[in-house]
């Protein structure tokens, strides 16, 4: 696993001398697509749907066919230091988690910065993307777009899928038996943008992942009564951690991502476990996860735990059926009233322009070498870049996937037999499997600081922390015990960035800078005399202590 790519490139699979790139999204995929081709010295062109960059984080009130549709309330759910590019962190004054429209700034200014949009053709449609006849020599393709209701051809030697995966709305409405007489309005998340119109009404959300409770949350202050009803509960997570850190700067650093990995698993669970109860008894708020011990992606909300505390927000299980007005749950009791079921069951995904077999979903896995490559190809030349949900932030996940695929094309790296391709899936299926479970929302689910290093030793950018130690402990020591972002791996290899090292030693300092927002003045020292009241205070309640 993760050796070093070969400088040769003698295995089978690589790309073939690709110089012509299709990118097919401008969301935050497709733009760190397009840089890290530019990098590489390839020529990319980027197909959008749609008139502007941005894909899911560009907030429109209007609910579009075909393209993801968030909520005006979105805030990212991973920390501005965490989230960022590898060579160009946030503006020190964002604040540390960021409002859809503030990352929105983030992605506009990554592309101005390096003058991404002359390689994008907006309002264009990728219809298909086939391979050419001669794909087993050439390793091309043929991109069929549409722009203006006209139809154009042109040939590829790699291409980049970036299309996203928010966009189809998951919604079982065959578990709802009764939905067909429900008389209330009904609808999946996203069409939800904002808490209007659902003044004094009784609503029942469905589901708990992040956007069921941004959703139950925001209701809340103005509806009636909010129900959330789940099935197997989830653990919630607060986004400030220890010492009003960002909670991903404290989860991710590759200290306890280590001790994850060689403590055995008995106690790892016990210990996030406990690490996850510590905010609130999961238990008592009628949230904890069914199995407990599955490492199931836990959902960030800073407001759930005290809504249910208000009894503004009421957690039931799951819906066994639904009547004209009531719904019915589980443990058999029913909620009169209801007016509006918000269904946040998720999103499915599908690749509609490519051959059906690419990317198959079978066996709740998908098969695609490190989460990227369709094993079978006769040539690497096609990638799904962010396919994937790691526990920390997608953004330094697809860069480094981009940094990859790049080098593949270019036949600087090559990937192994299509069997050890296959095997590879199965095992990591597995263990993916055994982590997180079965359920289809954890389908993407990854380790955050494993897969970013395996990706980072496929290009040689993985930082060796031992020599490192050597030549500059400092630094190596906050490799280690600090948060683990992106500037890791810019500090060697190809794509390095001399202002890795400084990012990596100031980001306490971009951290707090938007906090710093009223001066504090030094306070006084204590008096003396108080401290001799208080120190006396002391001696006689420990006398009392000892004495009685
Ligand atoms: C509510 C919500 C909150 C999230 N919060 C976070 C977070 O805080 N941190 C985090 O790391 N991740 C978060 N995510 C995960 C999210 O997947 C990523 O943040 C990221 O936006 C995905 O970007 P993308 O470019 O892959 O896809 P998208 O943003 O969906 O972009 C895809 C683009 O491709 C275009 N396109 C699609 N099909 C075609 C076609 N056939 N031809 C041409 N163009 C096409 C679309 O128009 C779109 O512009 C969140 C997701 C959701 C739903
Ligand atoms: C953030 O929220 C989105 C949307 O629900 C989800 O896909 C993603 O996995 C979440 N990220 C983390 C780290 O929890």
């Amino acid at each position: 696993m993760g050796e070093l790519c070969s400088q040769r490139g003698s295995a089978q699979r690589q790309g073939h001398m690709a110089k012509k790139v299709a990118v097919i999204g401008a969301g935050v995929s497709g733009l760190v697509s397009l840089k890290c081709c530019v990098d590489e010295g390839l020529e990319p062109t980027c197909f959008e749907r749609t008139e502007d960059i941005g894909g899911l984080w560009r907030f429109k009130e209007n609910v579009e066919d075909g393209r993801a549709s968030i909520y005006r309330s979105v805030i990212t759910n991973t920390s501005k230091e965490m989230s960022c590019f590898s060579d160009f962190p946030m503006p020190e004054d964002f604040p540390n988690f960021l409002h859809n429209s503030k990352l929105l700034e983030y992605f506009r200014i990554f592309a101005k910065k390096f003058d991404l949009l002359k390689y994008i053709q907006f309002q264009t449609t990728v219809l298909h993307v086939k391979r050419r006849p001669d794909f087993s020599s050439s390793g091309q393709w043929e991109v069929v777009t549409q722009s203006a209701g006209k139809e154009q051809s042109a040939t590829f030697d790699a291409v980049m899928v970036c299309s996203g995966h928010h966009i189809l709305p998951h919604m079982p409405l065959q578990s709802f038996p009764g939905i067909e007489r429900f008389q209330g309005q009904y609808f999946h998340s996203r069409q939800y943008k904002r808490p209007v119109g659902f003044e004094g009404k009784r609503i029942l959300v469905i589901g708990i992942g992040n956007s069921a409770s941004d959703i139950a949350v925001e209701l809340s202050k103005e509806a009636a009564q909010v129900f959330i009803s789940t099935r197997k509960g989830s653990w919630v997570l607060s986004r400030i951690s220890e010492d009003g850190y960002p909670w991903d700067s404290v989860f991710h650093t590759r200290f306890s991502s280590m001790l994850r990995n060689v403590l055995p698993r008995a106690i790892v669970k016990w210990m996030l476990e406990q690490q996850m109860n510590r905010w609130f008894n999961h238990e008592n708020y009628g949230l904890q996860p069914e199995n407990k011990y599955l490492l199931k992606e836990p959902i960030l909300n800073d407001d759930l735990p005290s809504r249910i505390l208000y009894g503004a927000v009421k957690v039931k299980p799951r819906v066994t059926g639904l009547t004209e007005t009531a719904a019915i749950f589980e443990d058999e009791t029913v909620e009169e009233d209801i007016d509006v079921i918000v269904f946040a069951t998720g999103y499915t995904f599908a690749f509609p322009f490519l051959e059906e077999s690419l990317v198959k979903v079978e066996d709740s896995r998908v098969s695609l070498y490190k989460h990227m490559f369709p094993p079978q190809l006769e040539k690497a030349t096609l990638a799904c870049m962010g396919l994937i949900q790691p526990l920390g932030s997608i953004f330094p996940t697809v860069e480094l996937q981009a940094r990859w695929a790049t080098r593949v094309f270019k036949g600087l790296c090559s990937l192994p037999t299509e069997k050890a391709m296959m095997e590879d899936i199965v095992t990591r299926n597995e263990r993916r499997i055994d982590l997180f479970g079965t359920s289809q929302s954890q389908l993407l689910q990854t380790n955050y600081v494993d897969y970013l290093d395996e990706l980072a030793s496929e290009i040689g950018a993985k930082p060796d922390l031992v020599s490192l130690f050597f030549r500059d402990p400092k630094l190596a020591l906050k490799l280690y015990f600090g948060p683990c972002n992106s500037y890791q791996y810019r500090l060697t290899g190809p794509g390095q960035w001399e202002g890795a090292r400084r990012a990596i030693l100031t980001q306490k300092q971009r951290i707090l800078k938007p906090l710093k927002t009223r001066s504090l003045k030094a306070s006084p020292p204590l008096p003396a005399s108080l401290l001799l009241t208080v120190m006396g205070l002391l001696a006689i309640l420990a006398a009392l202590f000892f004495h009685i």
